[in-house]
């Protein structure tokens, strides 16, 4: 099944181990990347002392520090085919991941990069990322190590019909 352009078809057990999470985000980039029109670059961060490191420049990330992996969604200013569309194409692309990474019973969490200028620098650095190249969201993927409940923040005032 193709949900959004990534497969989520591959079976995980949930025992496996993080090797088996890391070999489906490579097996599926192709089809993540194909998504609409080609805009996003992504980096698959495996590396513990990288995942270490981003904490130190992201003060919300610190659940790295116990994530087998992360995947960064980047634009790229170079392949754009309409201007200034890249960040709805990285963002559909970020959900896009979280959901697949759910729909396997791992834990995914968006992690906000751009639009903070001292995050887009420290990981453009700490990656040698090409400066046209913007790292927009992180992604820390694992298994889960507790089940939230959903919180409901559904307010009906804010649903207008028709007009405003
Ligand atoms: C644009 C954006 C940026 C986010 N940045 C962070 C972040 O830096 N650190 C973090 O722990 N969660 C981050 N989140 C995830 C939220 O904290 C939250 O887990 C997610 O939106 C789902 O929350 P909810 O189910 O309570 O609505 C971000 C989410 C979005 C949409």
């Amino acid at each position: 099944m193709y949900h959004y352009g990534l497969d989520i078809s591959a079976t995980f057990a949930a025992s496996g181990g993080y090797a088996e999470i890391y070999a489906w985000v490579c097996r599926n980039l192709h089809s993540t990347v194909h998504f609409r029109r080609v805009q996003q670059n992504l980096v698959v961060i495996k590396d513990r002392g990288i995942l270490d490191e981003i904490p130190k420049y992201h003060p919300y990330s610190q659940m790295l520090k116990n994530a087998p992996m992360a995947i960064l969604v980047c634009g790229d200013e170079q392949l754009q085919k309409y201007k200034g569309y890249w960040v709805q194409d990285c963002s559909a692309a970020t959900e896009n991941i979280l959901i697949a990474a759910q729909a396997k019973g791992l834990g995914a969490v968006w992690l906000g990069v751009y639009p903070t200028e001292d995050r887009v620098i420290a990981i453009r650095k700490l990656l040698g990322i090409p400066e046209h190249v913007i790292p927009f969201s992180l992604i820390s993927i694992g298994y889960p190590a507790e089940q939230k409940p959903r919180s409901d923040r559904y307010d009906a005032s804010r649903i207008h019909r028709n007009k405003w």
